[in-house]
């Protein structure tokens, strides 16, 4: 048993690429975006904090997400800003793998009101 949410199963996310959760299935205040990067899997806020691009819709490499509107890149491991025009961090959650399971534990500074 875990506390962690179920977002996915290992094989819907091939590696090299993320989804996009519902913040209704979450309960955040924004999607979240789960990112397989080599075979490990991280979790972000969705919404990019430069402007308002999907990161899960960005590029993975080398544990960081290059966001697809303006290039600003995302540590998938904190969230920490790597690279401009981007300059705040986005938020990061906890992921816990239960067998091919993917659970999301989210970041309680960003469950929604
Ligand atoms: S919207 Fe992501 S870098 Fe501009």
């Amino acid at each position: 048993m875990s506390d962690g949410i179920f977002v996915a199963e290992a094989a819907d996310i091939p590696e090299g690429e993320a989804i996009r959760i519902d913040a209704a299935v979450t309960g955040t205040v924004d999607d979240i975006a789960v990112f397989n990067d080599g075979g490990e899997f991280f979790a972000l806020d969705d919404t990019c904090t430069h402007e308002t691009a999907s990161l899960a819709e960005g590029w993975i490499e080398d544990g960081v997400v290059e966001c697809p509107l303006h290039a600003g890149k995302f540590c998938l491991r904190d969230g920490s800003v790597q690279s401009m025009p981007a300059t705040v961090d986005v938020a990061c959650h906890r992921v816990i793998l239960d067998g091919d399971r993917i659970l999301v534990v989210p970041n309680p500074e960003r469950l929604a009101p």
